[in-house]
């Protein structure tokens, strides 16, 4: 194995850094059928078949999993509310749910770790699915109203908040690849008129967070993958890389940078003034590396294709498609890409879907090294989180892809920890060493 990162300049970490793990509702929780996502596994879109089930049973017992953050020395962890739950029909409002959220809150803090709370991790409650989900005119109030809620009920609880999780991969997997639910394709307008919602909502959440709570912490959460050409010599492979890296990793970001509408919208004179600057932090999530090249075979992706040479280093492939290539290196890229914010930096979630932890401890420590030397630069990097703490359900990939530091049965919920547990663990310590703590 490579060498980890300098055993004496763990230091470079701020002694308040996040060091986290990531986990959303719907991936965890398990037992809740009032979601689009529990609707479109009964449909059997589920690539590998499988049922969330009890997924880590968190809505009975997350301490378990609490505990086992709390021994890899973790001070930080990511957990969304579930909407459907706290809101399971519209303007009804369900304060067990809240107790509960409540519960785990006191419980993390009880640990140690501060709570990283995301308002909107991908599911929608049914009942806003059948309203035509974010393109219901409405959806930006109603989530406002909901965001209120949430405040008012964990407040006490939590300044830092998240309010979107990857707006880019929910238009793009939902609206153009049919991957997620609503399962549409091609729908390039759409999509970007769902995105607006997207921004108008974030900015809504926004300033009523900010009203409620005078020292929050808000940002939402971009995903970032990079694109190459898999052919360099092809024109139009160059081409294509570039515009789904624009119109991917700079989707939703560049309106909140600048107010621009989202593309195409902007093209057609219109424009978001009030999504500029509604952002506190710039939260990324990086996975990996895509080659991006032209398909005559490929109609249903519109005629491209995303691949990873097989010389590279992967994790485990998904049920169909390759996750992608595991590429640590491009962190830097990622944050870079973010820099004309001016803002701190959150790298909310990172890790690779791989069952036998063949590559997972290389990239915990490649990446990690990537953000210290850019500390050393002067980057003002807060937070590292990584996806996951327990193998959970992986969307369309179901149980297929196991992103865990620990070893999930869901039969039995039986737990391992994998050793790059201890791998992240060790890297903790030597930082917390290095600030006398
Ligand atoms: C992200 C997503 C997470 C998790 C992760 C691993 O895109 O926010 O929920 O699924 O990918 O693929």
């Amino acid at each position: 194995m490579d060498k980890g990162p300098e055993e004496n300049s763990n230091h470079i970490f701020p002694a308040r850094f996040a060091w986290g793990v990531a986990t959303s509702s719907h991936q965890v929780e398990g037992g809740n059928l009032n979601n689009q996502w529990a609707a479109w596994e009964q449909q059997g879109r589920i690539k590998s078949g499988d049922q969330a089930g009890l997924a880590c049973d968190w809505w009975r017992n997350a301490e378990r999993d609490f505990d086992l953050a709390q021994q890899l020395g973790v001070n930080a962890l990511r957990l969304s509310v579930e909407w459907s739950r706290i809101e399971p029909t519209e303007g009804q409002w369900n304060a067990e749910a809240l107790d509960r959220y409540r519960q785990m809150l006191f419980a993390l803090l009880a640990r140690g770790m501060r709570p990283f709370v995301t308002l909107h991790h991908f599911t929608n409650p049914l009942w806003l699915e059948a309203k035509g989900g974010w393109a219901a005119p409405d959806s930006p109030q109603l989530f406002e109203r909901f965001t209120q809620r949430v405040v008012a009920a964990l407040g006490d609880l939590c300044t830092d908040w998240t309010t979107f999780n990857e707006p880019n991969v929910y238009t793009s997997l939902g609206y153009f690849l049919g991957e997620f639910p609503p399962g549409r394709r091609g729908r390039f307008m759409q999509l970007a008129r769902v995105t607006r919602n997207l921004l108008l909502a974030h900015t809504a959440a926004y300033h009523k967070i900010h009203e409620l709570q005078r020292d929050a912490n808000v940002g939402w959460a971009q995903h970032y993958a990079v694109f190459k050409p898999q052919r360099p010599e092809s024109a139009l492979d160059r081409w294509l890389a570039e515009f789904i890296h624009r119109r991917f990793n700079q989707n939703f970001a560049d309106s909140i940078l600048d107010g621009r509408a989202p593309f195409p919208l902007n093209q057609f004179g219109d424009s978001l003034p009030e999504a500029q600057g509604t952002c506190d932090y710039v939260g990324i999530n990086y996975y990996s590396r895509l080659r991006a090249g032209f398909n005559l075979r490929s109609p249903k992706t519109g005629f491209f294709q995303l691949t990873v040479p097989p010389n590279k280093p992967q994790g485990d492939s998904g049920v169909e498609v390759p996750y992608g290539e595991a590429y640590p290196e491009g962190l830097r890229r990622a944050v870079d890409s973010f820099k004309a914010f001016n803002k701190p930096i959150y790298i909310l979630e990172n890790g690779v879907p791989d069952r036998d932890d063949r590559i997972r401890p290389w990239v915990i420590q490649s990446s990690l090294e990537q953000m210290q030397t850019m500390l050393r630069e002067g980057v003002d990097l807060r937070g590292y989180f990584h996806w996951s703490l327990t193998d959970n359900f992986e969307w369309n990939e179901g149980w297929h892809l196991r992103f865990g530091l620990i070893e999930l049965d869901p039969a039995t919920q039986e737990r391992k920890l994998r050793p790059s547990a201890q791998v992240y663990a060790d890297i903790i310590k030597r930082s917390r060493n290095g600030h006398g703590k």
